[in-house]
């Protein structure tokens, strides 16, 4: 784990006030573009939760597709999109929540899930929080069960984990 935390640590680059003047900005991109790099992430995941702990993954738009779909492949389960409002064709559940930077809504089609399928949450970044709290609350409310909820990053001095709490964490780095 440590050296996951390390991996992850390196391959960030800071922007400062990107998107908007007094935030930093992780930019993940060269992890994602670090083929060992980002096969040894996925596994880590993999590895954490173990064989046949969840029947799917949902990915958070739009850096937690890219993550999602990896643990997905590498596990054999399918995965769900969970797209920011008005993207998806069919009729959806709806929540909105704040961003560190904004305002928004996330939305999962109400089909998504089998009842009581064990979903494993995704996303790159833990940040206020907003942002998984209303996944969580979408996952549940189309059926799902949250089996865990994983990021890359955790930002360690937002309130991202008491927000979702009891609910658990894994992030790779918390920084
Ligand atoms: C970022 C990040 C997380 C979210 C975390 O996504 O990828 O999804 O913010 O922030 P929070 O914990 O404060 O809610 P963003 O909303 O920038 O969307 P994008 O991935 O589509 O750019």
């Amino acid at each position: 784990m440590a050296d996951l935390a390390e991996l992850v640590a390196s391959r960030i680059i800071e922007v400062p006030d990107f998107p908007k003047p007094g935030i930093i900005f992780k930019d993940l991109t060269p992890l994602f573009a670090d083929g060992p790099a980002f096969r040894q992430v996925i596994d880590g995941i993999v590895a954490h939760y173990g064989p046949g702990s969840f029947d799917t993954v949902a990915g958070i738009e739009a850096r937690g597709f890219v993550i999602a779909a990896a643990i997905a492949y590498a596990t054999g389960v399918g995965v769900v999109p969970v797209r920011k409002g008005g993207k998806l064709p069919r009729e959806t559940h709806r929540a909105s929540y704040e961003l560190e930077y904004g305002e928004a809504a996330l939305e999962v089609h109400i089909d998504a899930f089998l009842p009581g399928q064990r979903v494993l949450v995704v996303d790159d970044v833990l940040a206020t929080g907003g942002t998984a709290a209303a996944t969580l609350d979408l996952v549940e409310r189309a059926g799902g069960t949250v089996v865990g909820f994983t990021v890359l990053l955790e930002l360690s001095f937002l309130p991202g984990r008491e927000r979702i709490a009891p609910r658990e964490v894994h992030a790779l780095l918390a920084a």
